[in-house]
């Protein structure tokens, strides 16, 4: 691969610029002195807006029951073995009074679709949240609902919303969710999330079964068209309940390049460097902001649940208690000159 190539296409994204199939295929096949090209004016185009923090985010996953039967969830309603629980809304209330005084300012509130929480219980616990807590951001991961549900939701006070599209290729969407679930449903939800006036993560799993390079250009399409707040991305990891159980993991290699790839695309986004991401390789979560990234999200559930909200197999961070993994990864983002900040850390608009 000439290096030309790969420079002049970083300056294209620099400037704001299309990025072609026959470019993107140029990235994700580029070379060591490539990709250190790339990963380089990713990580400037994050300093440039945000500098070297990173913004931290106490995720309590509160529900592992869930409606859904995703092909590659270990939490799906079929796996027999995954051993089902779900937090009192004063186990919450704990675990926010917990974060809260290690510095959080955001909760991100994440579960399966779990039909015990109806509209009124989530907007009970969102509204004593934001009630206890006026100076945090209340983040909610619970799936796909009606618009009425997610408008219900934002007037009691939530902030932001996470739903990864998973891909944005209608097939490929097929082939990992039960018939029941549809793409189109899905970014349906997206946009209307985004036109109630929430700030919207998307995102997707690097190296999900029967993945190519041309859907995951078609995430990337979407993603700049949908214009979300956050991008949700980590590897895929097999966990062995599942009708996926023997499929390979994704990359670190590509986890990386996309990182950085969405970086350049998007400037501003929020990008976390996942828990998956840190679960395939030990310094995951520090490469990943090497590479771009300028989020991480430690856990704040119960330490006894931990082990149970298990997405994919070998999780890390499941005996850790919170104050344990802000000090672990507050050390570790000071070994690659990154500072944790615990500041609310919205999007920065121009
Ligand atoms: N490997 C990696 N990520 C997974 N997720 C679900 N199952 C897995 C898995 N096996 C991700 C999905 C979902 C998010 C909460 O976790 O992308 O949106
Ligand atoms: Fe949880 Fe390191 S981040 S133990």
């Amino acid at each position: 691969m000439d290096m030309r190539g790969i420079e002049e296409i970083i300056e294209v994204l620099e400037r704001g610029g299309e990025l072609t199939f026959e470019a993107f295929k140029m990235l994700m096949a580029a070379d060591d002195g490539g990709v250190e090209m790339l990963r380089k004016a990713a990580r400037e185009c994050a300093d440039r807006v945000y500098g070297r923090e990173v913004y931290i985010r106490g995720l309590i996953e509160f529900t592992n029951y869930c409606g859904n039967d995703c092909l590659y969830c270990g939490i799906r309603r079929s796996n027999r073995n995954a051993e089902r629980y779900r937090l009192t809304r004063e186990q919450i209330m704990s675990c926010c009074e917990q974060g809260y005084e290690l510095g959080f300012r955001t909760f991100v509130l994440q579960g399966g679709e779990d039909a015990y929480f109806t509209d009124e219980r989530v907007c009970d616990i969102v509204s004593e949240i934001k009630r206890g807590y006026p100076d945090c951001a209340v983040t909610l991961s619970i799936g796909e609902k009606r618009r009425e549900s997610y408008q219900a939701f934002f007037d009691a006070g939530a902030d932001r919303y996470l739903l990864r599209h998973e891909t944005a290729n209608e097939e490929h969407y097929g082939r990992l969710h039960p018939p029941e679930l549809s793409c189109a449903d899905r970014k349906r939800c997206l946009w209307d999330l985004k036109e109630i006036g929430y700030q919207v993560g998307c995102g997707f799993m690097v190296g999900s079964p029967f993945q190519t390079l041309e859907n995951i250009y078609e995430d990337l399409i979407f993603i700049k068209a949908l214009e979300p707040h956050m991008v949700g991305i980590g590897p895929f990891i097999p966990q062995k309940d599942t009708p996926f159980g023997n499929m390979a993991a994704g990359t670190l290699d590509m986890t990386l390049r996309l990182l950085s790839i969405i970086r350049l695309m998007n400037p501003r986004v929020l990008l976390p460097a996942t828990t998956a991401l840190g679960t395939i390789d030990p310094r995951g979560r520090e490469l990943g902001v090497m590479s771009g990234a300028n989020v991480v999200m430690p856990n704040l559930s119960p330490v006894n649940v931990r082990d149970k909200y298990a997405l994919y197999d070998n999780k890390i961070c499941t005996g850790d208690e919170a104050a344990e993994c802000k000090s672990c990864l507050s050390r570790r983002m000071e070994s690659i000159g990154y500072k944790v900040v615990t500041a609310r850390g919205d999007y920065k608009f121009i």
